[in-house]
Formats: C-alpha cells, structure tokens, sequence
C-alpha cells in the first residue's frame, strides 16, 4: 500500500514530495478555505441525506439485496461518468491537484461488484435509472463546460465514501451476508488509502490551494448542494422501487410481480419510478394489505357483511 501520493497517482507534481500521512489535522481553519465553506455550506444537505428513508433503513440494516444491488449500479453508473469528466480534465489547473485515479477512483472496484452481482455479462443486464440519469448528465455538463465545478462532485462523493461509506459498508456485509472475503462491496474498500483520515485532511489542503476567488468557492458550494440533491433523488427513487420489491428479492431473486414474471415489466413499474404516477394496483393493494389498521378494518367489514348477510337469510 503506498503511503506516499506522489508514488500512487499523477496529477501532482513530483518535487511537491507531499505525503498524506504526515499531513496534520489544521485548527487554524479559516472560514474563507474552500474546504471549511463546503463543509459549512453543505451540513443542511448532509443531515437531509443522512434522514433519507433509503440511508436511514440502510443504516438499520433494513436493505434488500435486490435494491443495494440497483443501488451499486446506479453508482456504477454515476462513479462512470465522474471518473470520465476528471480524466478529461486531469490536467485543468481547476481540478489538476485533486486528481488521485490510483487512490480514488472506483469505476474498477464497482465493476468487480457488477459482476459479483449480476455475472458476466453484467453490462448487459443492467441500465441507468432516470434519478440516476439525471445526475450523470449534471457531471458531464459541468466536465465539459464548468470544469471548475467539478471539485464539487468529487468532494461530495469521496468524502462521504470515506467518511459514511464506510460505516455502510460494513452494514451491508452484515446485512446481506457478503462474503467476508469483500466480494460486493468493493465500492466502499479504498485499497490505496491507508488512512481515510489522513487522506481527507490531505485532500481539503488541495482544496483549499486551489486558485480560486470568492464568487467561485460560492458556486462551488452551491454546485455541492446540487450533488447532494442529486444523491438525495436517486435514494428517493430507490426506496420506492424498495416499496414494490417483494419479500423474494431479500433473498437476492429477481423482483417477482405474482409469482409469475419480472416486477420490471410490470407496466406501472416504469411510471412510478419517475413520474408520481400512484402505481400498481396489485403492488399497492399487496402493501395495504401489510398494515395492521387495514386488517383490522377489513377483518370488521367482512364480519359485518356475514352479519348482514346471515340477518337477512334468517
Ligand atoms: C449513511 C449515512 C451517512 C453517515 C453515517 C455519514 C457520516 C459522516 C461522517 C461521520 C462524516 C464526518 C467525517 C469526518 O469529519 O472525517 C461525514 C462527512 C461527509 N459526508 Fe457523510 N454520512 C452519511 C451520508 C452521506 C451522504 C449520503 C453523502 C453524500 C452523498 C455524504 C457526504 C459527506 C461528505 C461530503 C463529508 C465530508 C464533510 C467534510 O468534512 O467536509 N455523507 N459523513
């Protein structure tokens, strides 16, 4: 493992000689570095991701194998195009010293989950949802016409995956009985990091040397808030796909409509998901039937109509 940035990745200049291990925790922080205002800046946003419906049952262990496998392909999906848009622009004095591939990225380590998951021919097997879609649009926008807005995206992600990630990590191993060997959960193991720490403190130091006046450390911060509310979204439309997923998909089975057939097909699958739309009926019908309330009230109509009916008989 190296301990040493400047030997893992490119983008940082070799007589820099900076080694993350040994960089220290700063109280002199200012309000005015960048890293301190997108903390600051984002703490709403991160307490309302943190008390999404998804993060918070995720967090209990409450997660379907069959979701936290949609939920790693949306991050596949979403990890691709940030990874995309940094290479392009590894060499932008605006995002050049944030650049760590080696120690980073995780296109490769989501591609191994993938094909944990889903098999071989995994690419083939899944597609980018529409929360998904639209946040990975967002990225390539920004890559190609605001590269200097992309320290937004990666802050929001790699801090959070070495800070919360890894607490879901080991929720999901539990939960889901992964092998303890790390297969499926890839994602959340920084093989190049040796200490998450350390590296954050180094990686707020690059943020806050970078170049940049106060109009754009704002309109980094609001492009921040804009990632979270992305995030926020795709865990939104995850914990409704959660709602239609039936007890199988615990097992890891694909989501069955009844008993016969894959949820995917279902027609009001593809409406609910982005469009309000109320839903399936026997998917709705199925989870009404689940609440205590409605069985009793159920339990009472059908007890009064066989005494009405019997009433009437007699
Ligand atoms: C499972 C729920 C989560 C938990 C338990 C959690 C926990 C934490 C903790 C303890 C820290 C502080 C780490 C430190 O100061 O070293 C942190 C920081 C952070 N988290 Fe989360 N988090 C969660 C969800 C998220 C989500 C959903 C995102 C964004 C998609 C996110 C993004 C961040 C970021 C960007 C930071 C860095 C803050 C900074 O120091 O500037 N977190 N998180």
């Amino acid at each position: 493992m190296p301990s040493d940035v400047t030997e893992a990745s490119e983008g940082v200049d070799e007589a820099e000689n900076v080694h993350y291990e040994e960089t220290e925790e700063d109280d002199n922080v200012s309000p005015t570095d960048l890293s301190e205002m997108l903390k600051e800046g984002t703490k709403e946003s991160h307490d309302r991701a943190e008390n999404t419906q998804f993060v918070k049952d995720f967090l209990k262990g409450r997660i379907k194998k069959e979701l936290f496998k949609l939920a790693t392909v949306a991050l596949y999906y979403t990890y691709s195009a940030l990874e995309e848009e940094m290479d392009c622009n590894k060499d932008h004095p605006a995002f050049a010293p944030l650049y760590f591939p080696l120690e980073l990225h995780r296109k490769e380590a989501l591609a191994k989950d993938m094909e944990y998951f889903y098999g071989e021919n995994w690419k083939e097997k899944i597609q980018c949802s529409e929360a998904t879609r639209c946040y990975v649009d967002r990225i390539h926008h920004v890559g190609q016409y605001a590269p200097e807005l992309l320290v937004a995206h990666a802050y929001t992600r790699y801090m959070g995956d070495l800070s919360g990630g890894q607490i879901l990590k080991k929720v999901a191993q539990r939960a889901l009985k992964l092998p303890s060997t790390g297969e499926g959960i890839q994602f959340y193991v920084f093989d190049n990091i040796s200490n998450a720490q350390q590296f954050k403190q180094f990686y707020r130091a690059r943020i806050n040397a970078l170049d940049l006046d106060k109009k754009a450390k704002e309109r980094i911060v609001e492009e921040a808030n804009k990632a979270f509310e992305f995030n926020m979204q795709v865990f939104d439309e995850l914990d409704k796909i959660g709602a239609l997923l039936t007890e199988e998909a615990q097992d890891g089975g694909l989501p069955v409509h009844d008993g016969k057939g894959d949820l995917r097909k279902c027609p009001y699958y593809a409406t609910k998901l982005g469009k309000g739309d109320p839903g399936c009926p026997y998917h709705i019908g199925m989870a009404m039937l689940k609440q205590p309330t409605l069985q009793f009230v159920l339990a009472a109509c059908i007890a009064l109509a066989a005494g009405i009916a019997t009433w009437y008989v007699m």
